[in-house]
């Protein structure tokens, strides 16, 4: 079954993969990941990933649980990320990756599973 992640199931923990690989770096993956890391929490985790293979569309950044994939994101999109998606379940979604998250599938997100 499909579900958002506004859903009533939350993670006890959400994990934050900021690629910071060479494209993304280029594309300021470097702030993107400053700024996320000014929200770790014990309910907010942020870590750096190697490349996603999106590099076209980076910085990239994957949530999980739920698998959601941000792409194109500045510093600036970070709070809008943290307070919606991670704060009240919703997608931020001009935002979403239209690859893993095409418009014609709202609004029926993935299913939020396990970490
Ligand atoms: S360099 Fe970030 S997805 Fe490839």
């Amino acid at each position: 079954m499909s579900t958002s992640p506004s859903s009533s199931v939350r993670p006890q923990r959400w994990v934050v993969q900021v690629c910071q690989h060479r494209s993304c770096q280029r594309g300021g993956a470097v702030a993107v990941l400053e700024a996320f890391r000014q929200y770790q929490s014990p309910h907010i985790v942020v870590v750096e990933s190697d490349c996603m293979g999106q590099c076209s569309s980076g910085p990239t950044v994957k949530v999980m649980p739920g698998h959601t994939w941000y792409c194109r994101l500045t510093a600036e999109d970070v709070a809008s990320i943290v307070e919606q998606h991670l704060g009240r379940g919703e997608w931020v979604r001009d935002r979403l990756h239209p690859r893993f998250h095409p418009p014609e599938t709202f609004p029926s997100p993935p299913s939020v599973d396990s970490p």
